[in-house]
This record gives C-alpha cells, structure tokens and sequence, in this order.
C-alpha cells in the first residue's frame, strides 16, 4: 500500500458532514482531494474546499468538490495537508511544492490543521530539507542579500530551462539550505521580519494532528500537547 494514501484515508475518514475543509497541496494532499471526491460521490457527503493552489483548485474541481474563498466563510473546519519535514513538537517545513503562502493563509484560518505523511517526513530537526522562502519579485536581488547574511547557501528556484519558478500569487521562492533550525519559532520570526519577504516555509505550532501512514495499511497519529 502507498504510505501516503494511507494517511490520507485516515484523516479523510474523520471528515464530518457540512464542513469547511482546506484542501492541501503535493502528492500526499493529492490523496486526501480525491478520496474526499469518492466520499462525496459514494456517500453524498456535503463539504466545501478551500484550495491552498491553482493545482489543488483544479483538482477539486474536476471531482465535483463545491469551493468556498475567504469571501464567502471566515474560518476553516479542518485543513489536510502535507509536509516536507515534521519534528517532535509538530512544527512544520512546507513548501516544496511551492504554495507554502496560500497553505499558511490557509492554516491560520483553520480549527484543525492535519498533516498527513510517509514515515521519511518524521524528522528529530527541521532544516535537513531545504527552507522555502517566498520573496517579491521586485528587487529581489537585494532580499537575497539579506537572506544571504544568515550563512546558509541561499538559491532561487528554477524551472529546469533556468527561468525562475514563480508561485501562484507571483512571487519568487528562495531555497535556504539550512541544515539544522534548532529554534524553528525564533528562526521564522527573524525571517518574516525581512523586508521582501512574503512568507516562510517554517508553520510553527499550527498543526494540531500528525498523521504518519505505513505501507501495511496502519497509521501512527501524533497529537499536538
Ligand atoms: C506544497 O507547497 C508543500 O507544502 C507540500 O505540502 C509539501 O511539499 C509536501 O508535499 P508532498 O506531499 O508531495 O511530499
């Protein structure tokens, strides 16, 4: 069995009629849409998305799943999405999938974020992966530059013809190869307070529910103290 889906069908399961639910981004969230897409079909279940990016929009849309924005509700029942890294206290590194601000967005504005992940997510410390940062693309040579006083090798995202990858809202994403971050909330607010900077990839208490899937079907779930 896929570890991935398992993880998805678990917190799909917990979904409850007439819900507002974020709907994720990346390959494991990916699960978690199109399972949601069955229950609707099989179940008639009633939930409305709010999707974290254009991919996960169309996603949705193509099952049938009915979307809401922030124009029409003000908060968020449960959101499910994934991770690129998770530590013991559930702070997250998201955005290798390159919507970590809509994702964030989206996360403050829910009751009850659940990530749900593979085993290889589960890590002692963030910052093995590296950190996406999202930056304004107007004069983001001298963002870089601030980014680049931290001492870690900074590099901007690039489509694979070297064109700079641009996110859904237009910004530019900077990969911080950290290594460690040893105080992911301190680490996040230092960051955020930089002039250029839209968002970071660090969601610091945000995630209530960890939900780890194994390939025999079983799952483990890490609950936030
Ligand atoms: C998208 O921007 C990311 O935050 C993803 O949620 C994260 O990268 C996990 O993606 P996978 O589920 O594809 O590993």
């Amino acid at each position: 069995m896929d570890a991935k889906e398992v993880a998805a069908r678990r917190a799909v399961a917990d979904v409850q009629e007439g819900m507002i639910l974020g709907l994720g981004t990346g390959s494991t969230a990916t699960h978690a849409i199109r399972l949601l897409g069955e229950r609707i079909q099989q179940e008639g279940l009633r939930i409305r998305g709010v999707p974290t990016s254009q991919r996960s929009k169309a996603q949705a849309e193509q099952l049938g799943i009915p979307l809401v924005s922030f124009a029409q509700v003000t908060s968020i029942d449960m959101t499910i999405d994934g991770a690129d890294e998770i530590n013991p206290a559930l702070h997250l590194i998201k955005g290798g999938g390159g919507a970590l601000v809509q994702e964030k967005i989206v996360a403050c504005a829910t009751r009850e974020l659940v990530i749900i992940c593979d085993a290889n997510k589960i890590k002692p410390q963030l910052g093995a992966f590296p950190l996406p940062i999202a930056i304004i693309a107007f004069g983001w040579q001298a963002t870089l530059r601030h980014l680049e006083a931290f001492s870690y090798p900074v590099h901007i995202r690039t489509h694979t013809d070297g064109s700079p990858y641009r996110t859904d809202d237009g910004l530019y994403i900077v990969d911080m190869a950290c290594g460690t971050i040893p105080d992911p909330v301190a680490f996040e607010q230092k960051l955020k307070s930089l002039v250029g900077v839209a968002e970071v990839g660090l969601f610091t208490n945000l995630a209530q529910r960890v939900i780890v899937g194994y390939e025999d079907g079983t799952t483990q779930i890490q609950e936030r103290s």
